[in-house]
């Protein structure tokens, strides 16, 4: 990368082509309808993002599949149907008004099975059938058919932050006797080949990985690495770097800032796939040092943007301040997008 390279520069990469090195790291609002469509709130939110400057968002994170009573998701954006495509679309065609890039997050919290009463219940990694991985992977690659159909430049598969693909890709949960616990990358490595089978040659496909789980008998740094190198090989667009314990608290601006940056600094050394890196940015001098200094290719954010959607004009007018954010984590309580600062 060149010396002068910082979060303004262009991002010209194959599939990844954006005005600036700025993500908006996948955040989940919970302002959708009972049925998993964007609100007009949730919509005018995403406007104002795209208006702030950031170069690509990814969208908050949308259920591929859903069991039982659909209803009661969580609030969370659904991509399970060809009905969730219009109301997408809505969302899509507003961001990319703004040369923004767009990618929707998909993803699949836990598989669950019917209980003796009925109810559904999460299944573990390791009693999950053959056909109930193929129905995992279809749902993936039916996602992001409907992200391209809606007008999305991409799609990021969530395998981070302990959801199902996260423990399907960890040793503490996956002890799977087949080839997909031989090698559990296979399933989203099954994903990624689907989802190129059925897309245009210019549509993204991103993945959010765990540079480890931070749990005992998780997966470990050396393991994320070993993957991502299989990722990048198998034809993965970019890679974004997260971890379990994802929006730590108490972070200060050029003292605890990047806290994954690790795992993605010892990647960029092996690989040239994208990497973003996410996780407690929040001064621009800190982050056009990663830049700079490490090769990693683009930084996301998250709490810093729904505390401030206009944090990068601001920063590129000139009013380098570090991010108001003070990572509180009051914005888990749903509040309509807002930061609790603005309440
Ligand atoms: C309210 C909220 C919702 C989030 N929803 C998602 C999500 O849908 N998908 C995801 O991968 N990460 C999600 N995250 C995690 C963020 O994308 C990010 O990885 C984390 O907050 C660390 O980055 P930050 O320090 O810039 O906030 C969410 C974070 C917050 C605060």
């Amino acid at each position: 990368m060149l010396e002068e390279t910082n979060i303004f520069t262009p991002i010209e990469k194959k599939r990844f082509h954006a005005k600036n090195r700025l993500v908006r790291s996948a955040t989940g609002e919970f302002m959708t309808d009972q049925n998993g469509c964007p609100t007009e709130d949730l919509i005018r939110l995403y406007e104002n993002l795209a208006k702030g400057g950031v170069g690509t968002i990814v969208v908050g994170a949308a259920q591929v599949l859903s069991f039982g009573d659909a209803e009661s998701d969580n609030f969370l954006l659904r991509l399970d149907s060809e009905e969730c495509v219009k109301p997408l679309k809505a969302l899509a065609d507003v961001v990319k008004k703004y040369n923004v890039r767009i990618w929707q997050q998909i993803m699949i919290d836990d598989f669950e099975h019917k209980d003796s009463s009925g109810k559904f219940r999460p299944c573990p990694i390791d009693e999950m059938s053959r056909e109930e991985i193929d129905i995992v992977i279809n749902a993936h690659i039916k996602g992001a058919e409907y992200a391209e159909k809606a007008g999305f430049d991409g799609v990021q598969i969530h395998a981070a932050h302990g959801l199902l693909l996260s423990r399907f890709l960890s040793p503490k949960y996956n002890h799977r006797q087949d080839r997909y616990g031989e090698n559990p990358l296979l399933i989203v490595k099954e994903m990624l080949w689907g989802i190129r089978e059925k897309v245009s040659d210019e549509f993204h496909v991103s993945i959010k990985i765990n540079c480890q789980d931070f749990e005992k008998g998780g997966l470990t740094e050396e393991g994320c690495i070993k993957y991502c190198c299989e990722l990048s090989r198998a034809g993965i667009d970019s890679i974004e770097i997260s971890g379990n314990e994802t929006s730590r608290k108490g972070i200060v601006p050029g003292v605890n800032e990047a806290y994954f940056k690790n795992a993605a600094i010892e990647l960029k050394k092996l690989i040239d796939t994208p990497v973003i890196l996410v996780g407690g940015h929040r001064s621009i001098s800190e982050m056009n040092k990663l830049l700079q200094n490490n090769n990693i290719d683009a930084l996301s954010l998250s709490r810093p943007l729904i505390s401030e959607p206009n944090l990068p004009n601001r920063w590129q007018s000139g009013d380098t301040r570090p991010s108001r954010c003070i990572s509180c984590n009051r914005c888990y309580i749903p509040s309509n997008g807002k930061c609790f600062m603005d309440l």
